[in-house]
């Protein structure tokens, strides 16, 4: 057996799994949920019956019937005197959709390669005997590539020298490689909620308790919850995406900019700024990324041509100060020995044309932004669906708080999505929805056209002290 989830924690990731009538069909609902989102990871042992109808506050055998309902669909098994476990999912659970089975996977908020890539990389290609004529490994990275990227701050106003940088593979091993060497167990780690899911699991894994702070897309951050939580639990990181926030697509102002600093600085805290979406720009030009001025002792930035250019690439990188850099280079060596030099090569040359680049990206997100919210705005005018001027994702308001039903309804008709609570710290967000905009545009028309169809069925079999009681706060 590899891990458990006790009664408490299982309860917390269900949030408001109560969405339809039976509640047992609800609740193995709320459970396949965590399943394909991979909150439950294969082979992990569920609670007692008892003890989870003792923590949801339901009967025993709605509880059995839940685990029977879940048999019966193979997601968990079931062995008299050791309990039920999840087990692997099956094909097209799995995640990415096949090509041609006709769904739409909007799981991901994935635009496609920038289409001058190929050619980048046939170029590279042509002079391969030289990339590989040096021997051994390079775990910081690339001279001229961290020369580029050095650049790159240079010209948004932040002096970098290239021995700032250190290359790794995309933002999520930066995200990790960090966690691990400045979080220790029992630290406290601040954080968005909603937030960019696989950062927070990476900063519980290396022992962190997260501190959530709330971001609404009417209303940026939360400043007088932020300063609390600097004040009273004194974090030693906050990881923010200040610019295009993933899920909500804010940018903060400069005032929220130099609120949540003043904090961090009398707190102590390290910042730990993902700037993944940061160039995904629709409407604005360029924008003020401030910060610019921050003391480079408490502040670490990631980057990432990930969303800008491919996610295929695999290239990040971390801009922190010399000494934490070297601190960093010490400690990846447990988890790789560096950054492919090819795509280090591609992503060299890639940065001479960032301007043409960032420009298409503009494009291509404006198209998705527009037919999404276009579509929406016509099917589903109860929903309250944000403006936003660029990163990834429109982050839904519905009616009700009913996004994982609508997501596992969704799904019966083809197409994927994550539901609100997938990017919640401490559970909830059941009330909105993810939808990328990184799509083709008629794919985001069909999708919402799906949601238009699967919204009253869902809707409709809500039980109706949900529906109401949700109706009376809003
Ligand atoms: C905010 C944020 N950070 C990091 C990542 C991971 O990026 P990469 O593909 O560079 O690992 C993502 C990808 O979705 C993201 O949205």
């Amino acid at each position: 057996m590899d891990s458990r989830i006790s009664a408490r924690a299982l309860t917390l990731a269900l949030g408001g799994w109560r969405t339809r009538e039976p509640a047992y069909e609800a609740l193995a609902d709320g459970i396949r949920l965590l399943c394909l989102d991979n909150r439950l990871a294969p082979r992990t042992a569920l609670p007692a019956e008892r003890e989870l109808a003792a923590a949801l506050h339901v009967s025993r055998s709605t509880v059995a019937a839940a685990y029977r309902s879940l048999r019966d669909t193979e997601h968990i098994s079931s062995l008299r005197g050791s309990g039920s476990v999840t087990l692997p999912l099956r094909g097209r659970e799995l995640g990415r959709v096949l090509e041609g089975d006709g769904a739409i996977d909007l799981q991901q908020a994935s635009p496609p390669a920038w289409p001058g890539l190929a050619g980048v990389i046939a170029d590279v290609a042509g002079s391969s005997a030289a990339l590989v004529s040096r021997s051994g490994y390079d775990i910081l990275g690339r001279r001229e590539l961290r020369e580029a990227i050095a650049a790159h701050y240079e010209d948004r106003g932040i002096p970098t020298s290239p021995s700032e940088i250190l290359v790794t593979t995309g933002a999520q091993s930066a995200i990790h490689l960090l966690a691990s060497v400045l979080l220790g167990r029992g630290d406290r780690a601040l954080i968005e909620t909603p937030t960019y899911p696989h950062a927070a699991e990476a900063l519980r894994r290396a022992g962190a308790r997260l501190v959530g702070v709330p971001v609404t897309t009417a209303d940026g951050w939360d400043l007088d919850r932020a300063e609390q939580a600097f004040a009273r639990t004194l974090p030693v990181v906050a990881y923010l995406m200040p610019d295009f926030q993933n899920p909500t697509g804010r940018s903060m102002t400069p005032e929220e900019r130099s609120s949540i600093r003043r904090a961090a600085d009398r707190a102590g805290t390290i910042l730990v700024l993902d700037e993944t979406t940061a160039d995904l720009d629709i409407d604005r030009g360029r924008v003020d990324r401030g910060f610019a001025d921050a003391d480079p002792r408490s502040m670490v930035r990631i980057g990432s041509l990930g969303k800008t250019v491919w996610g295929g690439l695999r290239i990040g990188w971390i801009r922190a100060e010399a000494d934490l850099v070297r601190r960093l280079i010490a400690a990846r060596s447990v988890q790789d020995l560096g950054t492919p030099e090819f795509e280090q090569a591609v992503a060299t040359q890639l940065f001479s044309r960032f301007d043409e680049i960032a420009a298409q990206r503009s494009h291509v997100l404006r198209s998705g932004r527009d037919a999404a919210a276009s579509a929406l705005a016509l099917r589903l005018p109860e929903w309250r669906v944000p403006h936003v001027h660029g990163g990834v994702s429109l982050w839904i308001e519905l009616d009700a708080p009913l996004s994982s039903a609508l997501v596992m309804e969704a799904r019966s008709r083809g197409v994927l999505l994550s539901a609100g609570p997938r990017f919640a710290v401490d559970g909830g967000h059941e009330r909105h929805l993810r939808m990328p905009f990184t799509s083709p545009p008629d794919d985001l028309v069909r999708a919402v056209d799906v949601l238009a169809e699967a919204w009253p069925r869902v809707r409709s079999g809500a039980p109706v002290s949900l529906v109401s009681a949700f109706e009376a706060v809003v």
